[in-house]
């Protein structure tokens, strides 16, 4: 058992080795199809998380110019570096330009005409798929459903045409193909069936591959389990790629890229917190945690459910609200959870933190940003305290 008590908390810890264990899974079954897969860097870009990810040989899927900066830094091959994104600057587009990055995935029209004139402006190319609002329901929370017509992402059906033929009349834009990605968090796998048949009918109806079309990213969003993580840590790989090998049928020769963040990340991480206080309130304790929505926003944001334990105490259960100390009324990380019986000086354990946490850390209430720590052999290390006993091992061997 780690020894947690001299730690200033709250902190989170990762464990690479599942990350490790995660990832060669993920890449031997997209392998035993072709596909090819782009880390979701949104999900978590703590720089030895993001490493373990880019030896792996898996490319990246960013969101902002930033992201596309960061990830080139952390030494991801500018051809596996995809762009997404409602709102991209002049800037972030001509960051994507300049890098010379596999491709932006252009989320409307106007975008495009953007994108067109930026790319002339500076002589050069840009390589573009178009992302498609496919109108595919996913069962999720509807914050973070991406695929529906309300929803503000990639480009409609009536205006898919439209797109492909300012590609088409561009001598600055290379039309490579189309991307999806209908939402996050999705623990079915019929949703992606039915996009696949979505993506069948739009490839052949709008001629794709006489566009020029020859890639096909279907995004991500393959859910994990947060309500039994020990149990579950590696998501099933093997059923969710069958679905697209079974199900999409194209014609011979097209590649097929995903977007995956929090299947390959998300059970990797937790958040270490400790207990200020138990409150007496009226009918209901809480226990109040060091930790707090600036740490880990996700149930604030979406009423998201993590698994907690307390990892000090083993007494008689007990009925609590557990919640931080930010000063948000919506600032409660589960309402009548049962805990042992818990104390001032408690360690709890928040698990599943691995994606959408340390990235959405918010620096609200002039909140410290907490430490990040590594699992090694039951010990717990800094960065460089694990960089350093991995490259004496690598030597060693
Ligand atoms: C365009 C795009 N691709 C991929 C992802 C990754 O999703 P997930 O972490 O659910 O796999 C997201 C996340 O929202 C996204 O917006």
């Amino acid at each position: 058992m780690v020894d947690f008590t001299n730690i200033r908390t709250p902190f989170y810890l990762y464990d690479l080795n599942l990350l490790e264990k995660t990832v060669s899974y993920a890449m031997k079954e997209a392998a035993r199809h072709g596909f090819v897969i782009h880390y979701a860097i949104k999900a978590n870009s703590n720089p030895l998380v993001s490493g373990i990810i880019r030896d792996s040989g898996i490319g990246v899927d960013c969101v902002s110019g930033n992201e596309v900066i960061k990830s080139i830094e952390l030494g991801f091959p500018r051809k596996g570096v995809v762009f997404a994104g409602v709102g991209k600057t002049d800037e972030e587009i001509q960051v994507a330009l300049d890098e010379d990055i596999l491709c932006l995935n252009c989320e409307s029209v106007e975008e495009l005409r953007v994108i067109e004139e930026i790319a002339k402006n500076s002589g050069k190319v840009a390589r573009v798929a178009l992302r498609v609002n496919p109108s595919v329901e996913a069962p999720t929370h509807h914050y973070i459903a991406t695929g529906m017509d309300e929803n503000k992402f990639g480009i409609s059906l009536p205006y898919l045409q439209a797109a492909l033929d300012v590609c088409s009349g561009s001598e600055h834009l290379d039309f490579i193909g189309l991307h999806f990605h209908i939402g996050s968090q999705i623990t079915s796998l019929e949703p992606y069936r039915r996009l696949c048949e979505r993506v069948n009918q739009i490839w052949k109806e709008f001629n794709i591959s006489g566009y020029g079309g020859h890639i096909l990213n279907m995004g991500g969003g393959l859910g994990i389990d947060y309500n039994d993580p020990e149990m579950n840590p590696i998501p099933d790989f093997a059923s969710f790629f069958e679905v697209f090998s079974e199900t999409l049928t194209l014609p011979a020769g097209i590649e097929i890229h995903f977007e995956l963040g929090r299947s390959l990340v998300g059970q990797c991480g937790r958040i270490v917190t400790r207990v200020i206080y138990t409150k007496q309130g009226i009918g209901k304790k809480f226990v109040i945690t060091d930790a707090g929505m600036t740490e880990l926003m996700r149930p604030s944001l979406y009423q998201a459910v993590h698994k907690i334990s307390n990892i000090s105490s083993s007494g008689d259960p007990e009925t609590y609200d557990i919640v931080g100390p930010v000063c948000e009324s919506s600032d409660i990380f589960a309402k009548d959870a049962i805990l042992p019986v818990t104390n001032r000086g408690d360690l709890l354990q928040i698990l599943s933190c691995g994606a959408y946490a340390e990235s959405m850390t918010l620096n609200f209430n002039l909140r410290d940003k907490p430490a990040s720590l590594f699992m090694s052999e039951g010990n717990i290390l800094k960065a460089e305290e694990y960089e350093a006993i991995q490259s004496m091992q690598s030597a060693n061997l």
